[in-house]
């Protein structure tokens, strides 16, 4: 009973020595594999000593109690003869609390207490993969920055020239990955880079990527940059055709200016076609029709064409002659099969003509013929070719509209 509740009673002195302790910690940060000595504040510098020494790290279960007379704990951890405490090499395990108590020759008591982190320093971050051209508006894998070795694992961050780059979902995307070493418990981090140029933008981009420490006050490390260039893509989605005057019907002798709008880099080459056929001219994005005859109308259209990347050909566009002649207003809005519609249609007035005097002449001859009382067989067989003319003349003027 007695031993127990000194047990406790210990056990409670410690944590109270614990929790004051805690205010005045020290941190200590310790490269991974080199020596480490912490100091015990208030030890006389030479045996005889009154201190002790508690840590708690990852290699221990609770607290590891050491002091200069009791032996030295393995190769982790020992007491030196002025009292303060020596590891040989740290590791990643040591991280942890350390706290010596000491009492000087005149009896005074004093704590020192230390957080204790160690670090690794990676080797130089690489970028590794790095595309020597990105295409504007699409997504593109710029790189992978990988960081080896480090502790902790600190962070990889991406630049474009200069300015941070920070994932948004949209331009700019960043897939990590962080590994663990299984024996050296070291870090290993990757950051693969994807993002899409902006139309338009910068040619040549610098992009760069440092590593930041976990550890406060520790300087980021930084990546040999990379220059990729920016091509900006050809699209030949959208070809159009703009005419002027709008609807293509001009007045006879008119002009008619037809541009073609290709928005591509490079600009690509505009040939021109009519009704199907290509023009024989140069290539230019601006058709000009001046003084506009019936051999100008027809169906237009302009093909852009980027050698390498095939050619495209905008929508039809028709030019027409507005009519001007009162005797064929027949409300037509114009189209390719405007003038000859104009032309049947004289041509069924002429044979309209044509067939009124065939009758009329076939009148009078049956009017003559009456008055010398002929037969009037023949007198109906002429009746017949007469108006067998006056049907099938007008008939073949219909066929004639669809022809050219
Ligand atoms: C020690 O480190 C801890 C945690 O990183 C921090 O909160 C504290 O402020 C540091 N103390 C000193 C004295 O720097
Ligand atoms: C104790 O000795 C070690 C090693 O000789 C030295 O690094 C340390 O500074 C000494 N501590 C004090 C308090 O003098």
């Amino acid at each position: 009973m007695a031993a127990r509740a000194a047990a406790g009673a210990w056990v409670l002195v410690l944590s109270l020595w614990g929790a004051a302790a805690v205010v005045g910690s020290q941190n200590v940060t310790a490269r991974i594999g080199e020596p480490l000595v912490l100091n015990c504040k208030g030890a006389p510098k030479k045996p005889p000593q009154q201190l002790e020494w508690k840590l708690n790290t990852g290699r221990t279960e609770a607290w590891k109690v050491l002091s200069p007379e009791g032996a030295p704990w393995d190769s982790v951890a020992r007491v030196l003869p002025n009292g303060s405490l020596l590891l040989p090499a740290v590791g990643i395990q040591d991280e942890g609390t350390f706290r010596c108590r000491a009492t000087n020759r005149h009896g005074k008591e004093s704590k020192s207490s230390y957080r204790v982190r160690v670090y690794q320093i990676p080797g130089k971050p690489e970028i590794v993969d790095p595309a020597s051209e990105l295409t504007a508006g699409v997504p593109n894998k710029v790189g992978t920055c990988v960081s080896e070795g480090g502790y902790p694992a600190g962070t990889l961050s991406w630049h474009l020239d200069g300015k941070p780059l920070t994932p948004d979902g949209k331009g700019v995307a960043v897939k990590e990955q962080t590994r663990r070493h299984p024996e050296t418990g070291l870090f290993t981090l990757q950051s693969e880079l994807v993002v899409t140029p902006a139309r338009g933008g910068a040619a040549h981009p610098t992009f760069s990527c440092s590593f930041s420490p976990g550890l406060p006050r520790r300087k980021a490390v930084h990546a040999a940059p990379i220059h990729p260039s920016v091509w900006e893509p050809v699209s030949l989605e959208n070809v159009q055709l703009l005419v002027e005057p709008e609807g293509g019907t001009v007045a006879p002798g008119g002009t008619v200016t037809l541009t073609c709008e290709a928005p591509a880099q490079p600009a690509p080459e505009i040939h021109w076609m009519k009704d199907g056929m290509p023009l024989p001219l140069p290539p230019s994005p601006v058709l000009l029709l001046p003084e506009v005859g019936p051999q100008d109308q027809g169906s237009y259209s302009c093909v852009a064409t980027i050698p390498s990347h095939g050619s495209q050909e905008s929508p039809a566009v028709t030019v027409s002659i507005a009519e001007t002649d009162e005797g064929q207003s027949t409300g037509s809005t114009g189209g390719s099969g405007l003038g000859t519609l104009a032309l049947a249609l004289g041509t069924l007035a002429a044979l309209g003509i044509a067939a009124l005097l065939v009758g009329v002449i076939a009148w009078q001859r049956r009017r003559r013929q009456g008055k010398e009382r002929k037969a009037p067989e023949s007198q109906e067989e002429e009746e017949e070719r007469a108006e067998l003319n006056q049907s099938e003349e007008p008939e073949t003027a219909e066929r004639g509209t669809g022809g050219p």
